[in-house]
């Protein structure tokens, strides 16, 4: 389905400290975020006018630009009141947003020691991440060939941009073969996350399993649904999964800001049922957000 190209639509962007019409939102090409990747990255959905574990988000956004060696200029506090002030200039109640930060044009070379960091904040309304009329059945993916590289290697617990470049080429690689997303494995060949997503296992033992993040993003939805699991009595356990084991599995689901609780029905030749926990972990994530339209209608709006 097409949509509209997302530099051209009405509203307001956040950048810099200034509400810019959504147009004018621009950087320069010779920017060192577009070069050489030094630009950190957030996900937030609001629900009914509130932005779900905002601080949180803030948080991790100035934690990433540090682990990139870079100081964004704004407090928590700011970056907060930045995200609820572009929902309300452009009048979202359910909808993504999308802070960027990123080393500006005073210097062009790998090295940028003095370079401005940008913020820029963006809001829209923005329905489901994956097609939801999958869900029944579940979504279909399949392992990537592209692994998530060792902590020695990159910054794997920053939201950074750079990282994303294998999530593309895995994504890419299975949307041509029909499926909704690709399984990453990690650099020992363990089960690490979806392309923008990570993942849990009902054992057949009625255990939540789910890979320690250890060189990927210990999503905030994914520490909220441990809590909910948790909160039914559910044993949730953190530790390096095989692939191999997702024969043992009878449900599983992905979790993530923008993919919320995602039934999977298949990866490789191994097939899942979404079942009730999935159904009740959904319901739950549903009402911890408070949800109360569904975002196909907020879409609509
Ligand atoms: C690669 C990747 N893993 C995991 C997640 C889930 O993180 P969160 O639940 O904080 O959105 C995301 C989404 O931000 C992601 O892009």
């Amino acid at each position: 389905m097409a949509t509209q190209a997302y530099d051209d639509r009405d509203g307001v962007i956040w950048q810099d400290g200034t509400l810019v019409p959504w147009r004018e939102a621009k950087l320069h090409v010779l920017s060192h975020g577009l070069h050489y990747a030094s630009a950190v990255f957030e996900g937030e959905r609001a629900y009914g006018g509130t932005i779900f574990k905002l601080t949180e988000h803030s948080e991790r956004l100035v934690a990433s630009g540090r682990m990139l060696g870079f100081e964004i200029p704004w407090s928590v506090d700011a970056i907060n009141r930045a995200c609820e002030e572009v929902c309300r200039a452009n009048g979202i109640e359910d909808g993504y947003i999308r802070p960027i930060a990123w080393r500006g044009s005073e210097m062009m070379g790998v090295s940028a020691q003095k370079s401005r960091i940008h913020l820029a904040i963006a809001a829209w309304r923005w329905g489901s991440y994956f097609d939801e009329q999958a869900f029944a059945k579940g979504i279909r993916m399949k392992t990537s060939t592209w692994r998530r590289p060792p902590p020695e290697c990159a910054p794997v617990h920053a939201k950074a941009t750079g990282l994303y470049m294998i999530c593309t080429l895995s994504k890419h690689a299975m949307e041509a073969q029909g499926y909704h997303d690709a399984l990453m494995l990690d650099w020992r060949g363990h089960v690490a996350e979806a392309t923008g997503a990570n993942i849990f296992l009902l054992m057949r033992d009625g255990r939540l399993h789910t890979p320690t993040p250890d060189c990927f993003l210990d999503g905030i939805t994914r520490r909220t649904v441990i809590g909910l699991a948790r909160n039914r009595g559910i044993e949730v356990i953190e530790r390096a999964i095989r692939l191999e084991e997702l024969a043992g599995a009878t449900e599983v689901f992905l979790t993530g800001t923008a993919a919320e609780v995602t039934p999977v029905g298949e990866i490789d030749d191994y097939r899942f049922v979404p079942g009730e926990l999935t159904r009740t972990l959904m319901q739950d994530y549903r009402a911890a957000t408070g949800q109360t339209v569904s975002k196909a209608a907020a879409t609509a709006a």
